[in-house]
């Protein structure tokens, strides 16, 4: 047995004692093993302190802590996220994408720091996720996700199951609350292997480590997240008490401090500095065990920082710069073609697997019948193929000179490879689609995976694999006969009965969404989210849009020609009405709730307003409808135009910077709601 154990095994008495030992020694074990890689003992002699540790815990439940080593396993509890505000907000990286625009950089902050001598510290951009993570008194607490930059996700759990985050600190001089931010990512070596598992079980593979990363951070149950080995690397350290006021002196000491900081991180003092950084690193980055896309540069010194800003969006003192997408050449094998929700067909290309910026591909989107006759490509042609911000790899060219001489032209599909109805191209756009929204199955199942998303109906007991079974099983034909299903149709004769319960409640939940989003949810072509709010509002149900004229419709703000033949074409078809009134039927709302109907004063006369932070007493989208609701206008951007900007907590430094020196007036929400009687 190890040395170690042996010395924790001997520490009889007090449990807590020995609980608190354990604790300790498995935190340091594992932050010498997925941290450092240099681990100190065995894996056998690891994994017996943690059953040691687990049958402690159990017996003495009283003494459980969601940080105990144990606890990296993660549970099968289904989470739901909690919305959290940033404490400071989470803004994004201006990008670059020459060197000429890193010059550029460069110069402004000369100029702006009026010739004083300055630092850069250049680090690599890793692709994945943001994370901001809080610590008090050497305790993981919290971890949100970026979300809106202003409030994230409360994913602590799953963060807890990330073996390179450590959720408790050695004692050190770490100060008693801080924040450390970074990103969320999924080895190479792990993608890979999650890949080939789906593959194998038939189900769609993920594009690249930074999606596979944010479904599984998404994940409702951390067990899952736990399985699944993510991985973080951490570049800024954000608190009142920080150790330095330099940037890379305070990495190096969260280094210290147990983190995961950077690799390869480097201090420049001039253009050239960077620029050699940047091929180095432009090569070094394909041994990494992780994706990378730039490298980011920071002005190393917090003084200097806080001299340069922010602009409404992206800090002043520092920058992304992108490296160039990678291409690779290949043989194209045969052109499909896909049909998407709205008919929609697309070609692929399907081709000899290459390696390219880390991942096998094997298909590339050809985006419309335009693109493959600009290409002008051939069977058996040799295609190069290139990966770059997008997810999707994209043809770029061809090397017509290594052409088989008989080789014939790939021909863009004329029917439907789904149904086999001839395929219609409207006036003006690129796209070819199938008419026959009827019969045709990824058009179905493609309407009702709309209906039931986030931001339509939100129904998230189901999700595209189960509407795939109910649609192949031939339970369902369109969205109203979700509401139909029985909890003993689902569940498999008696197994699976809670999880067929919870699909038949989250189904249910949905008669509660608001007819805005319903409207939205029915798919109607070019009728988004805030074409649909405007419909609703305007017309306050159903029929009333359903009668509308084509002149009505357009006289709406932000309706146009389009959308208005678009919904006139939509009620005109048997099978649309027909799904309205069973949905009606339903008990699905097909009318705006009384108390949304109409505006109850014109407080605010028409006014601009801006809301900006995180409030207390409602939220950011409540206050958006009362703004509404009292004859205000919601808008994005402060201008000289701005009535006045609500404010919460958190509201971002450039967006309060540049109110006061626009003179736009600031609230409260307590004055808000003061001002439009809402008190
Ligand atoms: S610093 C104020 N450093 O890139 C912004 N970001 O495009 C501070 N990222 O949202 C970000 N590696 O998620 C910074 N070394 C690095 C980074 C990095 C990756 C991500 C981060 C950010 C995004 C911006």
């Amino acid at each position: 047995m190890n040395d170690l154990f042996a010395a924790v095994e001997q520490t009889h008495g007090d449990p807590r004692d020995e609980i608190e030992s354990l604790r300790a020694a498995l935190h340091r074990h594992n932050h010498l093993y997925y941290v450092k890689h240099e681990p100190e003992i065995s894996d056998r002699a690891f994994d017996e302190m943690m059953h040691r540790l687990e049958s402690l815990e159990a017996a003495h439940p009283l003494l459980a802590d969601p940080n105990s080593p144990t606890q990296r396993v993660g549970n099968d509890h289904a989470a739901d996220f909690a919305q959290v505000a940033h404490r400071r907000p989470m803004l994004s990286l201006a990008n670059t994408y020459n060197k000429a625009e890193v010059a550029d950089f460069y110069g402004r902050i000369s100029t702006a720091l009026a010739g004083e001598p300055f630092e850069i510290c250049a680090e690599m951009k890793y692709d994945g996720l943001s994370i901001s993570l809080h610590y008090e008194n050497g305790r993981l607490v919290r971890a949100l996700t970026r979300g809106d930059g202003d409030v994230g996700d409360d994913v602590t759990a799953n963060v807890r199951t990330i073996r390179s985050i450590p959720l408790q600190l050695a004692p050190g001089q770490w100060p008693s609350e801080f924040e450390i931010r970074g990103e969320v990512l999924m080895p190479w070596a792990t993608f890979d292997a999650l890949n080939a598992e789906r593959e194998q079980a038939g189900l769609p593979l993920f594009a690249n480590p930074r999606n596979a990363a944010a479904g599984t951070l998404k994940n409702r149950k951390s067990r899952a997240v736990a399985r699944r080995r993510l991985d973080a690397y951490l570049y800024s350290l954000l608190g009142d008490n920080l150790p330095t006021n330099a940037h890379l002196d305070n990495l190096e000491a969260a280094r210290d401090w147990g983190f995961q900081v950077g690799q390869g991180m480097a201090l420049c003092h001039s253009l050239d500095d960077i620029f050699a950084f940047i091929d180095r690193m432009d090569t070094a980055r394909h041994a990494l065990p992780v994706a990378t896309d730039g490298i980011v540069l920071k002005v190393n010194s917090h003084r200097q920082q806080r001299m340069l800003g922010f602009t409404a969006k992206c800090p002043r003192w520092a920058i992304a710069y992108k490296f160039q997408a990678e291409q690779a050449a290949t043989v194209l094998r045969e052109v499909t073609f896909q049909v998407g929700r709205t008919g929609t067909v697309t070609p692929v290309a399907n081709m000899d697997p290459v390696q390219l910026a880390g991942t096998t591909v094997r298909r590339a989107t050809l985006h419309n019948a335009d693109f493959v006759a600009g290409l002008d490509l051939h069977e058996n042609d040799t295609v190069l193929v290139e990966k770059g911000g997008e997810i999707i790899p994209k043809i770029v060219g061809v090397d017509t000179s290594r052409r088989q001489p008989n080789a014939k032209r790939i021909a863009f599909a004329t029917v439907c490879p789904e149904c086999g109805a001839a395929l219609v191209r409207y006036e003006g756009e690129a796209a070819w689609y199938c008419p026959d929204q009827t019969c045709c199955a990824p058009q179905i199942k493609g309407r009702i995976e709309h209906f039931i998303s986030r931001r339509a109906m939100d129904i998230n007991s189901l999700g595209p694999e189960t509407i795939d079974i109910y649609f192949d099983k031939g339970l369902i034909r369109d969205a109203a006969d979700l509401y139909a299903l029985q909890v003993d149709q689902l569940s498999r004769g008696g197994k699976r009965l809670r999880s067929a319960q919870r699909v038949v409640d989250g189904i249910a939940a949905s008669r509660q969404v608001p007819f805005e989003r319903v409207l939205f949810a029915l798919g109607i072509r070019f009728v988004g989210e805030v074409a649909a709010k405007t419909l609703a509002r305007a017309f306050g149900n159903i029929d009333a849009l359903r009668a509308a004229s084509f002149e009505a419709l357009c006289s709406l703000n932000g309706i146009g020609d389009v959308i208005a033949q678009s919904i006139i074409e939509w009620f005109e078809k048997p099978e649309n009405t027909s799904l309205v009134e069973r949905l009606r039927a339903h008990g699905v709302q097909m009318a705006v709730a009384e108390a949304d109907q109409q505006p109850t004063t014109n407080t605010l006369g028409g006014g601009a307003v801006v809301v900006s932070g995180v409030f207390a007493r409602h939220t950011r989208d409540e206050y958006k409808t009362l703004i509404e609701r009292h004859g205000g206008k919601n808008t994005s951007a402060i201008s000289a135009k701005t009535a006045f900007v609500l404010a919460g907590e958190n509201m971002g430094p450039a967006k309060l910077e540049k109110a006061r020196r626009l003179g736009v007036r600031i609230l409260g929400e307590d004055e808000f709601l003061a001002l439009v009687g809402e008190q």
